[in-house]
């Protein structure tokens, strides 16, 4: 038996699965998220050491006998977010959250001070990362800074509360902006220029090797009767791309989540930092990952949803099955700023087009297309750095709605790839790779693709009138930089 467990922004999630990768039991906990000021995002690790005790038990409880025989444990997790322990493994303070911009202005000090940092870590310094948080730190609560022995990612904090390791894995660490992501290792210029050192940073394994044991005070908890190991296991992306068996070269998904991602396998570290591309370490050995990242994607939609108090499900389903092509409303997806391509947390939305007619079907509509938009313009940045996406898989919340996939098949031109039935999400994917741990086996292996419930074709009649309004988004965007960062 393997369990993966993915610490996720909104809930912990845990799975439990067979040597033969069936789950048999699944569980979650719920998580909130504390913005005490605006573009702060911040979570008590506290809290999610309880959400992840909480899955446990109740896996436990619904499958005593196989809980038992458990193996192996892999972790996924939200990435980048800052987790600092003093001397006594004591949390110096809430963690600062991937969704976090308090630390633009540091991201830009860190470049100028350190240009070489692009080239080294793969990616422009964003506020998302873990780096500028820390300098932020630094300037804003040094007392706190100073007493730091140790720096965690969130799916690292759960670690060392498992098995008493400080150790993190290469896809997630990737997202630090300390990591040497050709090398695969700790970049010691990096880290002092954010007046950091490697002894504060975790030991680093392959997603797919053995990391610890797990603590014989929860194998006793658990009634666990081997010696069970914890994997590396890698950030949320990476560990759902081993859940939907992306991890060769070319394999691509994307995600309709919280936030949007359009994720592509590649067999070298590629980077494109000037589109703000993500060129990260896959979690499977010797292989590396490219990514877009939309920061609002169903977030928008919970966005309009809140507003009108109607729930998004709803709101899609009241356009129908089919449209008659783009709307005449256009919406920019830039509530709490963008990544990918445009890396500027100050950006913000826009409505652009209302009129006497405009009804709210319309901003449903508008909305839908403008991430679809987004995940264009991903589309074409990941393609200047070199990298084809042929077709994707679609997943995550947002790809419950077919209306909603066909027109991002259609913005992209692409096939759109439905997963058959499963529950095929980074829990999923952190089980494989407990299983990869477990067993020593290859993770290309055990990562293998899913078959296909259905595949979202771009409707022909719909691609070139996409194209043409693809063409009027993109114009938008110097006014809103214009209207919101000058
Ligand atoms: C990726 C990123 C998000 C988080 C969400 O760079 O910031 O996808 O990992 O959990």
């Amino acid at each position: 038996m393997f369990i993966g467990i993915d610490l996720g922004t909104s809930s912990v999630k845990g799975v439990l699965m067979t040597e033969d990768q069936t789950v048999v039991g699944s569980a979650s906990a719920g998580l909130t998220v504390s913005r005490p000021k605006p573009g702060w995002s911040e979570q008590d690790p506290e809290d999610w050491w309880q959400a992840t005790l909480a899955v446990l038990d109740s896996l436990a409880a619904a499958h005593p006998a196989e809980i038992r025989a458990v193996e192996a444990i892999g972790l996924s997790g939200q990435m980048h977010g800052a987790t600092v322990l003093g001397d006594k493994d004591q949390v110096l303070r809430p963690a600062i959250l991937w969704n976090d911009t308090r630390s633009a202005a540091e991201c830009g000090d860190l470049e100028t001070a350190f240009p070489e940092i692009r080239a080294i870590t793969g990616n422009v310094v964003m506020p998302g990362f873990t780096a500028p948080k820390l300098l932020w730190l630094a300037r804003h609560e040094p007392d706190v800074f100073s007493r730091i022995k140790m720096v965690l990612l969130p799916k690292d904090f759960i670690r060392l509360r498992l098995t008493g390791d400080y150790v993190s894995d290469m896809s997630d660490a990737a997202g630090t902006g300390w990591l040497d992501v050709g090398r695969r290792a700790w970049s010691d210029p990096a880290l002092e220029h954010c007046g950091l050192s490697r002894g504060q940073m975790p030991r680093l394994v392959e997603g797919s090797a053995i990391s610890g044991t797990l603590l014989p005070e929860l194998a006793v908890r658990y009634g666990m009767e081997r010696t069970v190991v914890v994997a590396g296991g890698g950030g949320d992306n990476a560990s759902a791309a081993c859940g939907i068996g992306a991890v060769r070269p070319g394999n691509a998904f994307l995600s309709l989540g919280t936030s949007g991602v359009l994720f592509a396998t590649t067999e070298k570290f590629s980077p494109n930092t000037a589109a703000g591309v993500h060129a990260f370490c896959h979690a499977v050995p010797a292989t590396w990952h490219q990514m877009g990242v939309i920061l609002a994607a169903t977030d928008s939609l919970q966005w309009l949803s809140r507003l009108s108090g109607i729930k998004a499900p709803q709101m899609t389903a009241a356009l129908g099955e089919s449209l008659s092509g783009p709307g005449e409303v256009m919406f920019l997806p830039y509530l709490g700023g963008e990544r990918t391509p445009h890396n500027e947390a100050r950006l913000r939305g826009a409505f652009i087009g209302l009129g006497h007619a405009t009804d709210y079907n319309a901003l449903t509509q508008a909305v839908l297309e403008g991430v679809a938009f987004a995940f264009r313009d991903c589309l074409r940045v990941l393609s200047d750095a070199g990298t084809a996406i042929p077709r994707a898989w679609a997943v995550g919340g947002g790809s419950q709605s077919r209306l909603w996939l066909k027109i991002i098949a259609a913005v992209l031109d692409r096939p759109l790839d439905l997963p058959a039935e499963g529950d095929l999400g980074a829990a999923f994917g952190a089980a494989r790779l407990a299983l990869c741990a477990g067993r020593n086996a290859d993770p290309r292996d055990i990562c293998t693709p899913p078959a296909i419930a259905a595949t979202i074709e771009p409707d022909p009649a719909w691609v070139s009138a996409y194209d043409d309004a693809y063409g009027r988004y993109r114009r938008l965007y110097p006014a809103i930089k214009e209207f919101a960062c000058s």
